[in-house]
């Protein structure tokens, strides 16, 4: 019988709520205790000691083991957009960034809680028969953290407390976006990842439109010109606004090139954005950016302003009034005391400064129109057809891995039908960008857990199973045919140089 069966036949439904709240007290307490530590574990040497031994490295590998099977249980439950893919690509995002910052110490163990950051939403969906998501879906952290804690009691006395606290902490506010260790950090960091790029795309279509029936249709709306519904809420009625919406309000990430790779999400979802929108609407989507804001009365920033958030050096740019409104706009980026509370920056900033408060990069802005027009040059129109677009979708947003039930592929199906031709036509555009840069993602995520999988440590363990579970293995064939067509834009891309920030 499995942990998650386990759980939930011990727990009745009935009383789910008394159960959530249980927990919530006890994890609260936890992370009331973590917050004032601003930790990241190597404070204190016999931590290091511990995780160094032979010994406890093979305890690792048999941990990793028993999480792996865990995971394998998201066959029969998961959400779609937090399924199986979702945790495989967050763990690749994870390996990257340990590589990238040559983490070789205890810090290492934050790859544990991020492969089981969202296994709470396997018991959510059980009790509940859905997943809560946006803003709203905090409690399937503190399931997470619950089912962590039970999967590692059988390892109590043998792991130091202190690095279980961090992971189970880290599992608590990976959601809320607070929080003050490292591990903490560089789970949400990989999370985040997910949010905002063609990754984020595909799940959005699948979560929020497939599953919680956000409309595909885009309107003319000129509300949506300055401000944007909070995703989960009841006026997040409409999938372009709410994909459009992570793309502006992301968290700042750590590590040294965490902002650099932000930005580079960021300038794939508005080249998509640019792409599937009709020509009309562009004005709309991205007013900030087309310097429609001249009607725009700023407020006084100076209550708000805060010297971390300045940018590190100033670029010039070809737009100079573009450059100081961001710089302007950078600057509200960091969160208000109180307020940071959530991993979408929503409340960050009073609601009034709307969208403006995400106004993008004037360089990933400019690379967003080179990766668009790029593609658009190469793209073949009479690819499209209107059982062609609907393929593509599914394609995209059903590759192995996700969870996608009968249901969600027929609302899905019935939402393309009541677009018009020409939105269709948009629409194919776009999502053959973001199929042909998905696999050109995986590929690159797959390299990195096959490399990592090669080592004969509880590390290449974890990374064997997460192959194991994976996504679909891209062609070869596939890749070298698509290289002309993307490898130009994304070159650029990788070597564009966005503004960074100083976020430590
Ligand atoms: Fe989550
Ligand atoms: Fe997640």
């Amino acid at each position: 019988m499995s942990l998650v069966d386990k759980i939930t036949d011990h727990i009745s439904s009935d009383a789910y709520e008394e159960f959530l709240a249980s927990i919530k007290t006890e994890a609260d307490a936890l992370v009331s205790n973590m917050d004032s530590a601003e930790d990241n574990l190597l404070s204190d040497e016999s931590l290091n000691e511990w995780f160094s031994k032979p010994e406890n490295q093979r305890l690792l590998t048999r941990l990793v083991q028993d999480v792996s099977k865990v995971i394998k249980d998201y066959s029969d439950y998961g959400c779609p957009g937090h399924d199986k893919r979702h945790l495989v690509k967050d763990l690749a995002a994870a390996y990257d960034f340990l590589q990238e910052e040559q983490i070789d110490d205890v810090r290492q163990m934050f790859l544990i809680p991020s492969l089981l950051h969202d296994a709470g939403r396997l018991i959510e969906e059980k009790f509940t028969g859905t997943s809560k998501g946006g803003v709203i879906g905090k409690d399937h952290a503190y399931l997470s953290y619950f089912l962590t804690k039970n999967l590692l009691e059988p390892y109590a006395k043998r792991i130091p407390q202190k690095i279980v606290d961090h992971m189970l902490y880290a599992l608590i506010v990976h959601q809320k976006g607070t929080g003050k260790t490292f591990m903490a950090q560089a789970v949400q960091r990989a999370d985040r990842e997910q949010l905002v790029g063609v990754e984020a795309i595909a799940r959005m279509f699948a979560f929020d439109t497939g599953q919680n029936s956000l409309f595909i249709n885009q309107t003319k709306n000129d509300d949506v010109k300055w401000d944007l519904p909070l995703p989960g809420t009841d006026d997040d009625t409409h999938l372009f606004p709410h994909i459009e919406f992570y793309m502006r309000n992301l968290f700042p990430n750590i590590g040294s090139k965490g902002s650099e790779r932000a930005e580079q999400l960021k300038a794939e979802t508005a080249a998509f954005l640019l792409l599937s929108t009709p020509e009309d609407l562009h004005i709309q989507t991205f007013a900030p950016e087309m310097q429609e804001y001249e009607d725009i009365k700023f407020p006084d920033l100076s209550d708000v302003y805060h010297e971390k958030a300045k940018p590190q050096e100033q670029k010039t740019s070809r737009f100079p009034l573009l450059s100081r409104l961001y710089r302007i706009v950078t600057s509200l980026r960091q969160p208000l005391p109180n307020e940071m509370n959530t991993n979408h920056q929503e409340n960050a900033t009073p609601q009034s400064f709307g969208k403006f408060k995400g106004i993008l990069a004037p360089e990933t802005w400019e690379q967003a129109k080179i990766l668009a027009n790029q593609y658009k040059s190469r793209y073949d129109p009479s690819t499209y057809s209107d059982a062609n677009v609907k393929m593509l979708l599914l394609e995209f947003i059903g590759s192995k891995g996700t969870y996608l039930s009968n249901d969600i592929r027929r609302n899905i199906i019935s939402q393309i039908d009541t677009i018009s031709d020409y939105e269709k036509r948009m629409l194919h555009l776009g999502l053959s960008f973001s199929r042909d840069l998905q696999k050109t993602h995986d590929l690159k995520d797959q390299a990195i857990l096959e490399k990592f999988a090669q080592t004969r440590d509880w590390k290449g363990q974890l990374a064997k199973s997460a192959l194991d579970i994976g996504f679909d293995s891209p062609n070869i064939k596939w890749a070298v045919r698509m290289r002309h067509k993307l490898d130009d834009a994304i070159l650029r891309l990788r070597t564009a140089s966005f503004p960074s920030l100083n976020l430590r």
